[in-house]
């Protein structure tokens, strides 16, 4: 028996939760990752020695409660699920499955785990995406609207977890997550996450497909500052707590082109998106004494430094991202749902 503590990263071969895995082991923390390797990749976590880190490729939804994987551990960070809005218009039940079935899953894992007296924490990654289109800079206690079954299935998963705090007392915390960015961010599938793309583009020489004028602001906050966010809502003592994360300083895609460097060409502004995510980060400054400590320009930096792991991401233009979002303005622009 070794007595350095354990934790379980779920979804740790994915980009957050790669990341979250170097913060714990650095922390002396040995770590068990669940991971079916739909997102994610092994090779982001193949820098670790296998003392440190153990691999468990599998479906959070297979787990029940009493596993051995769950045996001696701490904490849990819950990172695994699905992402992108356009597939969750196109197959909402995957998501509802994966992220709200799934989280259940873990909690339940957690909640019977150390013969029934439960881990000491659980966190959970939840989205800003509840917010819908929100009033900035926002704040906790803001009101919920999800715009797409995405959205919808992460507020659900944070549901579940303040359900299984209050039935079962098991100690949990929620992270609302506005716009995390970094090396490691996912390459693989659906068209998403702006990083992805322009560095992508960058790479193939191609213009960046800029939404709209390029003035819309996101919350970016690098990610191993979300990670130590992540750890901070572990160790402290509070508990059924809900925290907003990002830097407090949103960026606009003008200002990311700028350090990207490189032409532009404009595509359409969709419906569902709002103009600027700005995460009100007073109370996670206040509870947990967290604060941010890389600039937009550092991490920006730091990802041009590591641009050839996007070289393998799909390389998208104006006609390809007209096709992949076609569901998107189909059924998220509101004149649709006016009665005929
Ligand atoms: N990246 C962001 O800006 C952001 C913002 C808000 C919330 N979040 C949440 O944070 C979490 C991590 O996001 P990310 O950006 O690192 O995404 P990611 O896709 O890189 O990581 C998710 C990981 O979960 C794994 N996974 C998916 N379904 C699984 C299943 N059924 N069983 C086991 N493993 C499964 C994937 O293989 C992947 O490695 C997600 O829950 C996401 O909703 C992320």
């Amino acid at each position: 028996m070794s007595d350095r503590p354990l934790a379980i990263v779920t979804g740790g071969a994915g980009f957050i939760g790669s990341h979250m895995v170097d913060v714990l082991v650095a922390r002396g923390f040995k770590v068990r990752v669940i991971d079916n390797l739909v997102g994610g990749r092994e090779a982001n976590l193949a820098h670790h020695a296998a003392k440190d880190v153990q691999f468990r490729r599998a479906d959070i939804r297979e787990f029940r409660p009493g596993d051995p994987f769950f045996d001696d551990v701490r904490y849990v960070f819950h990172f695994a699920g699905i992402g992108d809005i356009v597939p969750s218009i196109e197959r909402p039940l995957e998501y509802i499955s994966t992220n709200v079935q799934g989280t259940a899953h873990m909690l339940d894992c957690a909640r019977m785990a150390n013969g029934g007296r439960g881990v000491s924490k659980f966190v959970y990654a939840a989205s800003s995406s509840c917010y819908g289109l929100a009033q900035t800079p926002t704040r906790e206690d803001h009101p919920i609207a999800p715009q797409y079954p995405y959205a919808l299935s992460k507020y659900q998963g944070e549901q579940a977890a303040f359900h299984w705090h209050k039935v079962y007392r098991l100690p949990v915390n929620s992270i609302r997550i506005f716009n995390a960015y970094g090396t490691r961010s996912r390459t693989s599938g659906a068209y998403g996450a702006v990083f992805g793309v322009f560095l992508r583009q960058k790479l193939a020489a191609k213009p960046y497909t800029v939404v709209g004028d390029g003035t819309q602001r996101r919350d970016f906050l690098y990610v191993t500052d979300v990670a130590r966010a992540f750890l901070a809502a572990a160790e402290t003592d509070r508990v059924g707590e809900i925290w907003n994360l990002g830097a407090g300083n949103p960026q606009s895609i003008n200002r990311l082109v700028e350090l990207l460097g490189g032409p532009v060409i404009r595509i359409p502004k969709r419906p569902g998106e709002p103009d600027c995510t700005w995460a009100d980060i007073g109370k996670i400054r206040l509870d947990l004494g967290w604060a941010p400590e890389l600039t937009f320009e550092d991490g920006v930096g730091r990802i041009l430094a590591n641009i050839e792991y996007w070289r393998e991401a799909p390389l998208w233009d104006p006609a390809s991202i007209e096709k992949a979002t076609k569901t998107w303005f189909e059924f998220l622009t509101p004149q649709r749902n006016a009665p005929l």
